[in-house]
């Protein structure tokens, strides 16, 4: 048992390399994924740069690293903003020499009936979960390539392989395309070192969904936690740390011969044959 407070020892896998995580906070207080992958990626040894569209919450984060005497500096970043994505990522690799590993981990949407979102959402969600990791990933796949070496991630969701139990169409359909996106950029980047690979979310027990997923179930927090659970094969929901193990094997060399596909964290939620349902 690991006294409370204390780090257990872990392999310095990411030692002197530089990570930038995008959409490193989280919308509500607690572990959301980009954070918990920050920190381990951090506790592996990595430079970690903290950006998101919440200067705050990646400052959190970042602070968090560095009460454990991990590397981090924070950035405020809406990927949204091509300019400034662009600008963002550039800087860290005039800093920094390159960045090792792109994690791209975020994702917004808009829940309920498909008629309800207008191609104003439709546009908010695809800049936000799909154009902004194209670009980000086109403004670093050039170093990358002059070095033959680099890692991009991005975490998509169940979503985007099957229904959720709620209508979450714009959503579903950009993280799908997440998925498909990143088998591409592996293949087309192979040559030049560079991997690239999909971390597939099941049900996560972040402070997001108390915020973007309560509505669908009538806002009974306790209801929508034990449904969720009761949905999962290994009858919980996942945590952002259980999230964050695979995105730290993925960033890793030990996933070296790695490439071109998706990892499932997902507690066997995608094994099962019928739909959740919210009855
Ligand atoms: N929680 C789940 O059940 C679950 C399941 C599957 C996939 N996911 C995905 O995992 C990722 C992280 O989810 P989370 O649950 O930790 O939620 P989260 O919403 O708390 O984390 C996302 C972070 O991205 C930031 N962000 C949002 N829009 C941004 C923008 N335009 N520019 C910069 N930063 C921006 C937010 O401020 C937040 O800190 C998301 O991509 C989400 O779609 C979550």
């Amino acid at each position: 048992m690991t006294p409370a407070g204390t780090v257990p020892a872990r392999p310095r896998d990411l030692e002197g390399l530089t990570a930038v995580v995008l959409g490193a906070g989280s919308i509500g207080a607690g572990w959301g994924i980009g954070k918990a992958v920050c920190l381990l990626f951090a506790r592996a040894g990595a430079h970690v740069v903290a950006a998101d569209r919440d200067l705050a919450s990646a400052e959190e984060t970042r602070d968090l690293i560095r009460r454990e005497d991990g590397s981090a500096q924070a950035v405020g970043v809406d990927v949204a903003d091509d300019a400034g994505l662009a600008a963002c990522l550039t800087a860290v690799i005039a800093e920094r020499g390159g960045i090792d590993i792109l994690y791209f981990n975020v994702g917004i949407g808009k829940a309920g009936p498909s008629t309800e979102t207008s191609p104003a959402d439709w546009r908010r969600i695809s800049d936000a979960n799909l154009t902004a990791l194209h670009l980000a990933a086109m403004t670093v796949v050039p170093s990358m390539r002059a070095r033959h070496r680099g890692v991009i991630l991005a975490t998509a969701s169940i979503a985007g392989l099957r229904d959720v139990g709620y209508p979450h169409l714009a959503y579903g359909a950009t993280k799908a395309a997440v998925i498909q996106y990143l088998r591409l950029l592996a293949v087309e980047n192979a040559p030049y070192g560079i991997r690239a690979n999909t971390i597939v979310p099941g049900l996560i027990d972040t402070p997001r969904i108390e915020k973007t997923v309560a509505g669908a179930y009538a806002g009974d927090l306790e209801r929508m936690k034990a449904l969720r659970a009761s949905q999962c094969p290994l009858g919980r929901m996942g945590n952002a740390f259980d999230v964050a193990e695979a995105a730290l094997f993925l960033a890793s060399d030990r996933a070296a011969y790695v490439t071109g596909t998706e990892l499932l964290i997902d507690g066997g939620l995608a094994a099962t044959a019928r739909g959740p349902s919210l009855g």
